[in-house]
């Protein structure tokens, strides 16, 4: 039988193209409220006060984290959502027929290699879409922030990860392997899919190799943690040369 490959792009998009219907529900009855907590702390590290703020939100699912963009940024700011996945960026479309009067976009295209210009970008922000990749595809990630942001521009990501502590630890992933895919079967009759949530989670661990492969690319970075570590990210900007 042949072994798959949990980080191949089309595997990721199928598996998220059949989640899109159950996503937005299964993620808040799933996280207790936490989920949007970080997406706001996410958007917190950044510096709006610019008018016509250029923002790529890299992985944006349903465009999830738009609402905390929208009300912390000028109404001139312009978000373009990427993601691979054409179920979640067909869901995201609701939140632009609902917004009228900002500036939303989407582009479906693979993060890791898109025709994103050079140095368009004034803010990257990024929620919860780490985890399905791999080592060498977080450096590649890096790597593609490094090339998009415009020197001066800043960026923040964040992701669900295992915190330090022990007994914390366990009870998470515990919490992620057996009862969110018990919540994906009752309500959504789908528990292999955010079974996988599980497995990408503890495969990641924290965002800290993540902070290491942008400040290789040159990146001034801080390495973010929330709730004992049971999300982390990382923030910074892009030098001006
Ligand atoms: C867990 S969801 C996060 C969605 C949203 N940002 C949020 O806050 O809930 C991860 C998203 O990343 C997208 N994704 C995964 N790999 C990708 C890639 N290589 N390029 C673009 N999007 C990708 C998936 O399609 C999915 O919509």
């Amino acid at each position: 039988m042949p072994v798959t490959d949990i980080y191949d792009e089309q595997y990721v998009a199928s598996l998220f193209d059949r989640m899109s219907s159950t996503y937005g529900v299964a993620n808040y009855l799933t996280s207790f409220g936490f989920t949007e907590r970080w997406r706001k702390r996410c958007v917190a590290m950044i510096n709006w006060r610019a008018e016509n703020i250029c923002c790529y939100d890299l992985m944006s699912g349903m465009g999830e984290i738009w609402v905390s963009v929208m009300a912390a940024s000028p109404q001139s700011t312009k978000i373009i959502g990427i993601d691979i996945s054409t179920e979640m960026n067909a869901r995201a479309m609701d939140q632009i027929i609902d917004n009228p009067d900002r500036k939303l976009s989407i582009l479906t295209a693979n993060a890791l290699d898109s025709d994103i210009p050079d140095g368009v970008a004034d803010v990257i922000v990024s929620s919860f879409g780490l985890k399905t990749f791999s080592d060498p595809q977080l450096k590649i990630l890096a790597a593609e922030v490094a090339r998009i942001l415009r020197p001066g521009g800043q960026f923040s990501f964040i992701e669900i990860s295992k915190p330090p502590n022990p007994v914390l630890r366990t009870l998470l992933m515990f919490y992620l392997k057996y009862i969110v895919p018990l919540i994906g079967y009752f309500f959504m009759k789908d528990a292999t899919s955010y079974r996988m949530l599980g497995v990408y989670t503890v495969s990641y661990g924290n965002s800290e190799g993540f902070c290491t492969y942008l400040r290789e690319a040159g990146l001034t970075t801080t390495y973010v943690s929330d709730f004992f570590g049971c999300a982390t990210g990382a923030r910074g900007h892009k030098p001006k040369v």
